[in-house]
C-alpha cells in the first residue's frame, strides 16, 4: 500500500465563481487512491509587509505557513492576469517564501495548472509561476502541463468540470503528481 499524500491546494483567484477554484476542486476529486486535497482560500492574507514578517507575522499568515509545512505537496491553480499570475497569488507566495532557505515551501513538491475563458489556458501565467517557484526551491512537476482554454465551456453551472477530455487530463496529471511526490520522497 503506497504511503498517503496530503496536498494543500490554493488558487490565485478570490472570485466566488472562479474557474480555477472549480478546476482545483475537480483535480481533488480525480486524485488517485491515497492522495487527498485540502483547499485553502488566500482571501485572509494581508499584503506582504517585511515589517510585519518574522516573529510578529499576522495570524492568517502563520496559519497558511503551518498548513504548507504540514502538507506533503502543493497544488496551485493560477488564472492569468496581464500575462502573469494574479497579485493575490504572488502575495501569498511572497509570505510563504520567507525566511529564504528555511521557508515551509523550501523543497516542497508541487504541481501547477491554469484555466482561462480565452484560448491560451493561462500558459504565460504558468510559465511565470514556474519561474517564481524555482526561486523558492519548490520542486514543480515538469510534465504533463495542464492548460485549460475556453474553460467556460467545460464547466456546468455549479462549477463541476463536465468535459470528459479535461477530466482525463486532470486525472492523468494527478497520477503523475502522486508519482512525482513519491519519487522525491525516495519511494
Ligand atoms: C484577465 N484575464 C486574462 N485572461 C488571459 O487569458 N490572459 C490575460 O492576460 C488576462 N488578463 C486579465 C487581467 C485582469 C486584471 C483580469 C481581471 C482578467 C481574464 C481571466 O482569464 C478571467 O477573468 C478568468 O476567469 C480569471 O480566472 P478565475 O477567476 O475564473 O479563476
Amino acid at each position: 500500500m503506497a504511503s498517503p499524500i496530503h496536498v494543500l491546494g490554493f488558487a490565485g483567484s478570490l472570485r466566488k465563481q472562479s474557474h480555477n477554484v472549480a478546476v482545483l476542486r475537480a483535480a481533488g476529486d480525480l486524485m488517485p487512491a491515497g492522495m487527498s486535497l485540502e483547499l485553502y482560500d488566500l482571501a485572509s492574507l494581508p499584503f506582504y509587509n517585511q515589517d510585519e514578517d518574522g516573529e510578529r507575522m499576522p495570524d492568517s499568515v502563520r496559519e497558511f505557513k503551518q498548513k504548507i509545512a504540514d502538507a506533503d505537496a502543493l497544488l496551485i491553480a493560477t488564472p492569468e492576469y496581464n500575462h502573469s499570475i494574479p497579485g493575490v497569488l504572488k502575495n501569498a507566495l511572497d509570505w510563504a517564501s520567507r525566511p529564504s532557505g528555511t521557508a515551509p515551501t523550501n523543497g516542497k513538491p508541487a504541481a501547477i495548472l491554469g484555466a482561462s475563458p480565452g484560448g491560451f489556458g493561462a500558459v504565460r501565467a504558468q510559465l511565470h509561476l514556474r519561474q517564481i517557484l524555482a526561486s523558492m526551491n519548490v520542486f514543480v512537476l515538469p510534465r504533463p502541463e495542464v492548460a485549460i482554454p475556453f474553460v467556460g465551456q467545460k464547466l456546468d453551472e455549479e462549477g463541476h468540470v463536465t468535459d470528459e477530455q479535461t477530466r482525463e487530463f486532470l486525472r492523468a496529471h494527478m497520477i503523475a503528481f502522486a508519482s512525482w511526490v513519491r519519487r522525491l520522497r525516495g519511494e
